[in-house]
């Protein structure tokens, strides 16, 4: 297939530029392939892992505060959509949608998802796109005209450096018949909280993360040994966010796309960012995509937000 021939060059080159780097990242959008799609499901359901569970609740609990953007006609478009668990719940409550987009990157994941919402929402046209939210996305030309909500659950914004997110809100802004935005953003709580969330007892967001150099291996002849390296979750309290990291266990050379890697003993590569927020501190970032926050739903621990953002009046 002609587009896993791309993939394979931009993943190589992609890997490349952040292991040539000093210090040493990858693109964490590489993560998501199959396997890591379905590791990133078993994380949602870990003791440890707050986010999925509490926002769950927040959007059950308070789905009502939600019929406003979800009126008939409207066409709901979802950014990540990966297993589309929580659409469930927009899907259950809202009334004749005109379609419902799930928009991923993972376009295996995205067609199994898409059958199932098939089957258990029969009126609902479904119309997947497989693209990447981070860049242009082009959307069903035939809906141009239809109002749009668009949901960003998962506090994936903060996986985004602050440039990427914000332009990201802004293309969103520009979108046709865009009125409205559903996201959800993880807020700062305590270190001990955060760091558990992202280094979990039975080791699946280990695996998670080391995946990375398992999709190496597989796909553009990378030769990591998987046991010398380890799972890291840091808490960066200046920048607010939790970095995730691959730490080598030793001194040793890899190649990498027909590259030599060196690695000192101790010396990581950073693979995710994940930010946490105060309600100011998205509000900033919300200004300056355009959008202003028309409603901030969160949880009693007030662990996690799901805010609804309407276009700024000029
Ligand atoms: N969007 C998720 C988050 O920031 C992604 C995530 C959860 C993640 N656990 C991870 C990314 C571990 C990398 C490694 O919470």
């Amino acid at each position: 297939m002609d587009s896993a021939v791309i993939h394979d060059t931009d993943f190589a080159a992609s890997a490349l530029e952040g292991l040539q780097s000093s210090p040493k990242w990858l693109d964490s959008k590489w993560l998501y392939d199959a396997q890591g799609s379905a590791i990133f499901e078993q994380i949602t359901q870990l003791p440890e892992y707050y986010p999925t569970r509490t926002e769950t609740r927040i959007l059950k609990e308070q789905i009502s505060a939600l019929t406003d953007v979800l009126e008939p006609g409207t066409v709901l478009v979802e950014l990540g959509s990966g297993a589309s668990v929580k659409t469930r719940i927009l899907l259950d409550a809202a009334d004749k949608l005109k379609a419902y987009v799930p928009v991923d990157i993972s376009a295996d994941f995205l067609e199994e998802t898409a059958e199932g919402l098939r089957d258990a929402y029969p009126e609902t046209p479904i119309r997947p796109v497989v693209g990447d939210f981070t860049q242009d996305i082009t959307l069903p030309a035939a809906l141009d005209a239809e109002p749009k909500t668009a949901f960003f659950p998962g506090s994936t914004i903060g996986n985004l450096p602050h440039d990427t997110a914000a332009a990201m809100l802004d293309r969103l802004r520009h979108w046709p018949s865009i009125e409205a935005l559903i996201l959800g953003l993880d807020l700062v709580k305590d270190t001990t909280t955060l760091v558990a969330a992202y280094d979990d007892a039975a080791g699946v967001t280990a695996d998670f993360n080391l995946n990375l150099l398992r999709r190496m291996n597989r796909e553009i002849g990378a030769d990591f040994d998987l046991s010398a390296f380890r799972h890291e979750a840091r808490w960066n309290a200046e920048l607010s966010r939790i970095e995730m990291h691959l730490v080598s266990q030793r001194s040793q050379t890899v190649t990498v796309a027909g590259q030599p890697i060196r690695f000192a003993e101790g010396e990581s590569i950073h693979t995710e960012n994940s930010r946490k927020y105060t309600r100011e501190a998205f509000a900033a970032i919300a200004d300056r995509g355009g959008w202003e926050i028309a409603d901030f739903l969160t949880d009693t621990g007030q662990l996690f937000a799901v805010a609804v953002l309407r276009p700024k009046r000029a």
